[in-house]
């Protein structure tokens, strides 16, 4: 990227004369000199120092101050501000060397002592502007969290290039091998609250964000390889089956395994949720999976379906129950704490990017629906083509500035990246950006951590809105096509894959189209694989006495019934297993037998209807 494009960039995207700096989001060296996160994070304790250096610089590369392109009405006032805060506002680590003379309020008012309030004979005075912007801040500091991934916390890294696959793909962050592309990761629990134990069963969520050349590229996954549901409208049940009832505001495991035990294509994923990978020793140590099918197109626009799996080279390693409920105890920042501490005393955490493929032959005649977001590609039938490695390698400098305020969508793909005709995928492509707008407003992109920096070219038709404070397009008709300027190049349709169109194709109606749902048998033979195959007999044991003490928390019969028969249709030793330990936990579940789950089993295809709303199988016990 040459100085002067990324100059450019950088002008348009935040409306700033932005000084040179030399080094990047992740502190990593990564050929620009000039990043857009740093310089946009005026209170980056360096910030002074750097501004100095880069008005040197920039004397040998101030053309760059001529490029301003749009929106430069602002912009020698908007450096004023930069210089200004720049100069005076240090990080915590920089407050001894700041030249800051005074503390001030928001708008520069020095305060002559910060710890009285202005008052009569000690009445603090509605008059006191100062005290009244901090309390006032103050009661409106936390921000609307999210609707789940609320808990969790992050760190900046690089993605680095190792393997050349652009056979596969043409995208520009994986074009040589050794090329290295600043990184974002936030890796968080799913469905309960920002306070709520890191340590507690939970899917746990890894959101990485690739600041490349093209845009940033977002990749949203879970520890587990599937995912509960295929059918987005289920999402949000999904999820209020995992949160607090709504009347008494408690957890409820009745309704975790009501839902479970009627969604008959969640029993892969419900084993997983229920095996000791519910509860991993922190965030460095477990895999991460977008559990989606993407399509990958190369330079000639031919195109290949992936999945990737991004393996921890920590390997995986979770907690038994015994020892995660310790630890929520104990330290409930647990996870947090401990990818903080490794990478503050100089380690990184990585992960290595692996890609499975399949092309639209192979994905035709799959045992499993390849598209189908609860069913997983086995390894050893799509072997892994290793991409790179993910390093994370500096922690954040203020946890609401950098993580908080991120924000991830699986729509956020890149040219050469396009999405497969898996329905949740394609819901979830939009609906994030639109929780966004709720949760940090329309002009999110400005928040430094979500600032395309590294793109090479930026030039948005989205205008206006909250808080809208980078150039807006400064003085360019806001329509288009307009006459009065020269819009900038659109990247040529023949660029873009058109599989799209030959998929879309069909009878509008409420109706399930994965294949899955025709052939009842593939809602349980990857769960039975899961079981018999992959797990351990220790892991084998951990799962069942996880979801015995779980289930023995369950109020009603009929659940604990409908989930056996799931787990019947699963593995027959499974079903018995839970229930031999379930009456060990719980002596009163003893009208359920292992005979009358068998009987119960035989005589349905699933515990409930998906053709009826998923409609319940009606149990007498
Ligand atoms: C059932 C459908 C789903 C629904 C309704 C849903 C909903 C959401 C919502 C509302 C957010 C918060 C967005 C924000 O405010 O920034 C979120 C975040 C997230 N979702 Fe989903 N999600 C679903 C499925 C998935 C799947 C299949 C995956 C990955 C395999 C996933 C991974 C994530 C991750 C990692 C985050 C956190 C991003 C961050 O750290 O900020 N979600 N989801």
């Amino acid at each position: 990227m040459s100085i002067e494009s990324s100059y450019a960039i950088a002008h348009r995207i935040a409306g700033l004369n932005h000084p040179q700096s030399y080094v990047d989001a992740s502190g990593h060296p990564v050929g620009t000199k000039t990043t857009m996160i740093q310089d946009a994070q005026l209170y980056d304790g360096d910030y002074a120092k750097r501004l100095a250096a880069s008005q040197s610089n920039s004397q040998s590369s101030n053309q760059s101050s001529n490029q301003s392109t749009s929106g430069s009405g602002i912009s020698g006032l908007a450096h004023a501000a930069v210089n200004a805060i720049g100069s005076m506002a240090g990080s915590s680590k920089d407050t001894k060397s700041s030249s800051a003379p005074v503390m001030t309020s928001n708008f520069g008012f020095p305060v002559q002592d910060p710890t009285h309030s202005y008052n009569i004979n000690g009445h603090p005075l509605v008059s006191d502007t100062t005290l009244m912007e901090k309390q006032q801040t103050f009661n409106r500091a936390k921000i609307v969290e999210r609707a789940v991934h609320a808990c969790g916390s992050g760190a900046f890294g690089y993605f680095e290039v190792t393997n050349d696959l652009t056979n596969l793909c043409k995208a520009k962050f994986m074009d040589k091998v050794g090329k290295q592309t600043p990184m974002f990761g936030r890796f968080s629990t799913v469905t309960y609250g920002r306070e709520f134990p890191d340590s507690a069963r939970n899917p746990r969520g890894l959101a990485w964000k690739l600041y490349t050349e093209e845009g940033n590229y977002d990749i949203l996954t879970v520890n587990f390889p599937s995912f509960f549901v295929r059918d987005p409208t289920m999402g949000p049940d999904l999820i209020r089956s995992q949160q607090r009832n709504p009347n008494n505001f408690q957890v409820s495991l009745d309704s975790t395994f009501d839902f479970m035990s009627l969604v008959p294509e969640s029993s892969l994923t419900n084993l997983w949720f229920f095996s000791d990978h519910g509860h991993p020793v922190g965030w460095r140590m477990m895999d991460s999976y977008p559990v989606h099918t993407f399509r990958w197109v190369n330079a000639a626009n031919e195109g290949v379906w992936v999945r990737y799996i991004i393996k921890s080279d920590a390997g995986i390693k979770n907690f038994t129950w015994p020892e995660a409920i310790k630890m929520c105890g104990e330290d409930p920042d647990f996870a947090k704490r401990d990818l903080w501490q490794w990478i503050d005393q100089g380690n990184e955490a990585t992960w290595t990017w692996y890609v499975q493929t399949m092309t639209d032959e192979q994905a035709s005649t799959y045992y499993v629906d390849p598209f189908d977001a609860t069913k997983r590609w086995n390894e050893a039938d799509c072997p892994l083509l290793e991409l790179g490695k993910i390093h994370m390698n500096r922690n954040p400098e203020n946890y609401h500035r950098d993580v908080e305020e991120s924000a991830f969508s699986p729509g956020r793909l890149v040219p050469g990246i396009e999405p497969s005709p898996d329905a949740l995928l394609q819901f979830r492509l939009s609906f994030y950006m639109d929780a966004q707008f709720y949760r940090l407003g329309v002009n999110y992109h400005q928040i430094p951590v979500n600032c395309p920096f590294m793109t090479k070219s930026y030039h948005p038709s989205a205008r206006d809105g909250a808080m809208r404070v980078d150039s807006n397009g400064g003085v360019e008709p806001h329509y288009f096509p307009n006459s009065a300027t020269v819009p900038p190049p659109a990247m040529p349709v023949s660029e873009y894959s058109n599989w799209t169109v030959k998929h879309i194709q069909g009878v509008l109606g409420r109706q399930s189209h994965s294949r899955s749902a025709a052939d009842p048998k593939q809602e349980y033979i990857q769960a039975t694989e899961f079981y018999e195959r992959d797990l351990t007999e220790q892991d084998r044991i951990n799962l069942v006495n996880n979801i015995a003490v779980c289930m023995a928390r369950v109020t009603r019969s009929d659940i604990k019934a409908r989930f056996l028969i799931q787990m019947y249709k699963v593995s027959p030793v499974l079903a018995d297993s839970i229930l031999t330990q379930l009456l060990v936990q719980d002596p009163k579940a003893k009208d359920l037998t292992i005979e009358k789950i068998a009987e119960l089993s035989a005589s349905c295809i699933h515990p409930s209807d998906p053709q009826n709303s998923y409609a319940p199988m009606p149990i007498k016990l």
